[in-house]
């Protein structure tokens, strides 16, 4: 059942194209640049009212909700708060029915993301989901459930249900715009034109499994690693940083790469490897300021950047190419860069790369 590959988390890594196409078939027209089908279904009647979104989750799923924040308040202009569920669940809330409320979660049953619904609920927000698992406790209690087309996912560590929640947050907040009239069908269309491109982008990035292989030996012994990103690469900092942890069993850290100066920095020496996710973006110029901070302080830099930008070859050790696509959507090659040096660290080291110590698929206890 692993289909050739000697994991589980390597087959579902390479499934991302495929997995995506499923989540995002039929849920727009390319020709008119509109979204419709399931993803407002049963909140439909309720988006005029909402002044405010608030995404819960845990884990990978939380960082897909970091990343549907940028989505939805740069398409559909409404302000987003995104929480850990276990966070959202003891604090004195502030929710109304003004409120749209998203869960995400692959599996539908994290103890913690269902308690938080229920309260949310309870407090009169609208309930949506985003939601891998039919027929699971999230998406049989929420008003609306938008629903991942990945497929059974049995690695431990999340990849193609990451993916696709992203892409299924894209779709939402691009579909809020439509309904709230903040975007044109032109501008739609431009998204959904570079949506549509996501599955090949991805295909590609994954021809350079090679080089990140190469690039896992040499690094796989360091005892700690830093993750840097800023504006929607700053979740895949952190996400990068998650998946290195959970199945290396190497410390690591993700970082907004502009805080970086705010303490991590003292970190820096001629061991520590820094990831650095900087695509051509609107903040290239930023980050690439902060690769210079690192490459002072000798840290050992790898760079994802975008195929053809020769820009920070004096500063980075070693060079991750991606190809280009809307800066929105450069979070997909970006992460599987991300999940592929993770997966080969792990497996060179001979871990457990699919159950990692101390850790379930899914935590049904809070
Ligand atoms: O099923 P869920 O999406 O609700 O699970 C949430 C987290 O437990 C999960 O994403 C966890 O962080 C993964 N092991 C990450 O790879």
């Amino acid at each position: 059942e692993k289909a050739g590959y000697s994991h589980f988390m390597q087959k579902e890594i390479h499934e991302q194209p495929r997995a995506i196409i499923d989540t995002i078939r039929g849920k727009f027209s390319l020709e008119q640049g509109t979204i419709g089908g399931e993803l407002l279904e049963g909140i439909q009647h309720r988006i005029k009212d909402f002044n405010r979104i608030v995404i819960v989750a845990c884990g990978t799923s939380w960082h897909a909700g970091l990343i549907g924040k940028f989505y939805i308040e740069k398409f559909a202009k409404i302000p987003v708060e995104v929480d850990i569920a276990s966070e959202f669940r003891y604090r004195d809330l502030v929710i109304d029915d003004k409120t749209l409320f998203v869960a995400i979660t692959q599996s539908g049953e994290t103890a913690d993301t269902l308690s938080a619904m229920r309260i949310a609920k309870k407090m009169g927000a609208a309930v949506a989901a985003v939601c891998n698992v039919v027929g699971s406790s999230v998406s049989r209690e929420a008003d609306s459930t938008v629903y991942t087309h990945a497929g059974p996912e049995i690695g431990v560590a999340s990849t193609k249900a990451f993916t696709t929640q992203v892409a299924s947050l894209f779709l939402f907040a691009l579909q809020l715009a439509q309904t709230k009239k903040t975007m044109t069908p032109d501008q739609i269309r431009h998204y959904l034109k570079e949506l549509v491109r996501v599955p090949e982008v991805i295909e590609k990035t994954l021809k350079h499994e090679d080089y990140i292989l190469s690039l896992a030996k040499k690094f796989k012994d360091a005892k700690d690693f830093l993750y840097l990103g800023r504006n929607v690469n700053y979740p895949i900092a952190l996400e990068g940083a998650l998946k290195l942890k959970e199945i290396s069993y190497i410390h690591a850290e993700g970082y907004p790469a502009g805080e970086m100066k705010h303490g991590p920095i003292a970190l820096i020496d001629e061991n520590l490897p820094v990831f650095i996710i900087c695509p051509q973006s609107s903040v290239y110029e930023k980050i690439a300021s902060n690769v210079q901070e690192v490459k002072s302080r000798d840290g050992i830099v790898l760079a994802v950047v975008t195929e053809g930008d020769t820009g920070l070859d004096a500063l980075a050790d070693h060079k991750i190419e991606i190809p280009a696509i809307a800066e929105e959507l450069s979070v997909f090659p970006a992460v599987v860069v991300t999940q592929i040096f993770s997966y080969y660290v792990a497996s060179l080291l001979g871990l457990d790369v699919d159950q990692p110590r101390n850790l379930a698929k899914s935590v049904t206890v809070e």
